[in-house]
């Protein structure tokens, strides 16, 4: 198996418990975090048009769930939200918890939207599992609007020492793979978060990415010291 193909394959497996280890391991902290990023983004739509919301590797569903309470919170029009995820375990769970939400299984390279379609698209802890991640930005930028918006929430790779980014890595390398893997039977599965990490990108050379694939850096903002980063970024 390919390593985009086994990193499918692991989410598929754990998926049935994705939710319960989620809630467990970020402290539900994630959640303020989803929040923070959401009303952000918002904020920056302010005539009255409806948003159509894109959200890639949207797993079992955390965001959308996010982006309408934040949009009727902020008086914004949904047009239409999407989610799009190539696992079919992660998807299930999804569809069984929204009625009114499209749900399509694909890769983040080779979104089924066409040009310039949409208003936001988001992203969050999925690009670090994108192998081909040069190929999902340029989609990710084919299917936005001019000065849409590109959201990404992501845990970076540290740049510097301090005590709590010690703490987050001691953490993620150790504690979570116990938690994680008694939940849902699965070490290796949470093993494979903190490599991930390690295997990803620091703040400033996702920004360089990011920056290469046409997009304007608008915020970035690192929420719990650190612990994980939001990107906002313009399609130009
Ligand atoms: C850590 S989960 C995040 C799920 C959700 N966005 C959240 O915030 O909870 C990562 C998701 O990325 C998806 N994924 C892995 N490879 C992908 C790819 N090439 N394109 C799109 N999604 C992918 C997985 O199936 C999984 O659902």
């Amino acid at each position: 198996m390919k390593k985009q193909e086994k990193i499918i394959a692991m989410f598929n497996e754990i998926s049935p418990s994705y939710d319960k280890a989620n809630r467990i391991l970020s402290f539900g902290v994630d959640i303020s975090w989803r929040q923070k990023a959401c009303k952000k983004v918002l904020r920056c739509f302010t005539d009255n048009s409806s948003l159509k919301i894109l959200d890639v590797a949207c797993g079992t569903g955390d965001m959308i769930e996010i982006w309408q309470e934040c949009a009727k919170e902020q008086n914004k029009k949904i047009a239409k939200i999407q989610g799009i995820d190539p696992s079919e375990g992660m998807l299930e769970v999804a569809k069984s918890k929204f009625k009114d939400v499209d749900f399509i299984q694909s890769l983040a390279t080779e979104l089924p939207q066409k040009n310039n379609e949409i208003d936001i698209l988001s992203i969050s802890y999925g690009i670090r599992n994108v192998v081909q991640r040069k190929e999902a930005l340029d989609e990710f930028a084919r299917v936005l609007k001019k000065d849409g918006i590109l959201l990404v929430l992501e845990f970076t790779k540290r740049q510097k020492g301090g005590i709590i980014a010690l703490l987050r890595d001691f953490y993620l390398k150790h504690i979570l793979p116990l938690i994680g893997g008694y939940i849902s039977k699965n070490k290796e599965a949470y093993k494979y978060l903190p490599n991930s990490i390690d295997g990803f990108l620091s703040k400033d050379e996702f920004i360089k990415e990011l920056e290469k694939a046409g997009f304007d850096m608008m915020f970035f903002e690192s929420f719990s010291f650190g612990v994980s980063s939001m990107f906002v970024a313009r399609k130009v």
